[in-house]
């Protein structure tokens, strides 16, 4: 999913994309956007999620204005991109683009499409923006 994201991305020219397993939080700053893949386990999103946004509040991350989205894949509920979503925009002041994109299991090509564009409408518009 996060390999069709960043494709739709880049393919808005002009725009540079970085993709990632996971970034030092200090280093979100300097970002334009931050898009996050995660998969909802329990009802909710895993741990390490939570510690890492805890971090980077501790730290005084600052996000404001910035842009967010959030995927993920999930069995039977899918609340994971939801939730990040609403940290990014409750707690970062991030501008986020909703609905978030959840896909049920590994993505077929239909998913990967919604990927795609996803990654491409959040590029576009900050394409639209400068
Ligand atoms: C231990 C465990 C708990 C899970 N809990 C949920 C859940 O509460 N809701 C849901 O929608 N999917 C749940 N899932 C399904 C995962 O979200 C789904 O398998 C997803 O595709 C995993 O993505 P990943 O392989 O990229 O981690 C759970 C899976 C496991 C193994």
């Amino acid at each position: 999913m996060a390999r069709a994201v960043a494709e739709g991305a880049r393919s808005v020219t002009g725009t540079e994309v970085e993709l990632n397993y996971y970034v030092a939080v200090e280093e979100l700053a300097g970002y334009d956007a931050v898009l996050v893949g995660v998969a909802t386990y329990h009802h909710d999103m895993p741990v390490t999620f939570k510690s890492y946004f805890e971090d980077a509040a501790v730290r005084n991350v600052s996000l404001k204005g910035k842009t967010g989205a959030a995927f993920g894949s999930y069995g039977w509920s899918g609340e994971a991109p939801k939730l990040v979503l609403e940290i990014l925009k409750n707690k970062f002041e991030m501008i986020v683009r909703e609905p978030p994109l959840s896909v049920k299991y590994a993505p077929d090509q239909t998913g990967l499409e919604k990927c795609f564009m996803l990654g491409r409408r959040v590029a576009e518009s900050l394409i639209h923006e400068a």
